[in-house]
């Protein structure tokens, strides 16, 4: 694993732990945030492993786990040349979908914080997967400016307090390269008049208690300054419930 250690552009992990294939370890604390709301969720070996189906996922998306998976592969691109990164996993087979995309002598990334999770995108994956998984914090990449042609954060920022959200956008524009995209999917500020909007807005908040800045105000409001002045794509989906953001950076 030496040649990917040295391609991470000298940062090197504190750890690699290679029972699973290999996870770059560098070694981040589990942030406050994670393990007070959302280790029932993402951070307990039993959690991952519960929320590991396709269908509970769905249903959470009130069936669009997969057409927001679709629009996500489609928006990285038909082939994901040079380096990509996911940042933060996710349940289902999005990791697996993009890496059917990655030609050979290109390379997917994949960031998590939490050990178990890239543990559990590993073993989703097919062998010879083009995937690294590096566990790092999205706020702190321990990888040099520039280093990727694109990147993805699926249902992240939601879930972020406000200082990391900002710090974790600033990072995704610090490493992706000029001319390269970012892409976000995440939920909108929705109609009055979508039900979703009392139904489930309303136990979601007790759930997702930094999801309310997502849902009651454009993307635009939440991107730090770096990104004034980008070129933004936004696309809408189920009465705009979810959207899609691509930025060129
Ligand atoms: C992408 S989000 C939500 C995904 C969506 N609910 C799903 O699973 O389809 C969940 C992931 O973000 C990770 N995560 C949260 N905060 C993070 C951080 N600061 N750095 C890296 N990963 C983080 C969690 O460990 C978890 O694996």
């Amino acid at each position: 694993m030496g040649s990917s250690i040295a391609e991470a552009g000298g940062f090197a992990p504190a750890r690699v732990t290679t029972d699973v294939g290999d996870i770059l370890d560098y070694g981040p604390a589990i942030p406050d945030y994670l393990d007070d709301v959302y280790w029932c969720y993402y951070v307990k070996p039993w959690a991952i492993k519960l929320y590991e189906r396709p269908w509970l996922v769905n249903l959470i998306l009130w069936g669009w786990y997969h057409g927001l998976s679709d629009a996500a592969v489609e928006a990285m691109g038909p082939s994901l040349t040079g380096k990509s990164v996911q940042i933060a996993c996710a349940y289902g087979g999005l990791t697996n979908q993009l890496a059917e995309r990655v030609p050979e002598g290109s390379q997917l990334d994949v960031v998590d914080v939490v050990e178990g999770q890239l543990r559990n995108m590993r073993s989703k994956l097919p062998a010879g997967a083009r995937v690294r998984a590096l566990r790092m914090d999205s706020s702190d990449l321990k990888v040099p400016d520039a280093t990727y042609d694109r990147a993805l954060l699926f249902f992240l920022l939601h879930e972020m307090p406000r200082d990391v959200r900002t710090a974790t956008l600033k990072e995704a524009m610090r490493v992706v390269k000029p001319g390269g995209k970012i892409v976000l999917i995440e939920f909108a500020p929705c109609a009055f008049w979508h039900p979703l909007k009392y139904l489930w807005h309303l136990p979601l908040r007790v759930l997702e208690p930094f999801a309310h800045d997502i849902w009651t105000r454009p993307m635009e409001h939440w991107l730090p300054e770096c990104y004034h002045g980008k070129k933004i794509k936004k696309t809408f989906y189920f009465g705009r419930f979810y959207q899609r953001v691509e930025i060129e950076v």
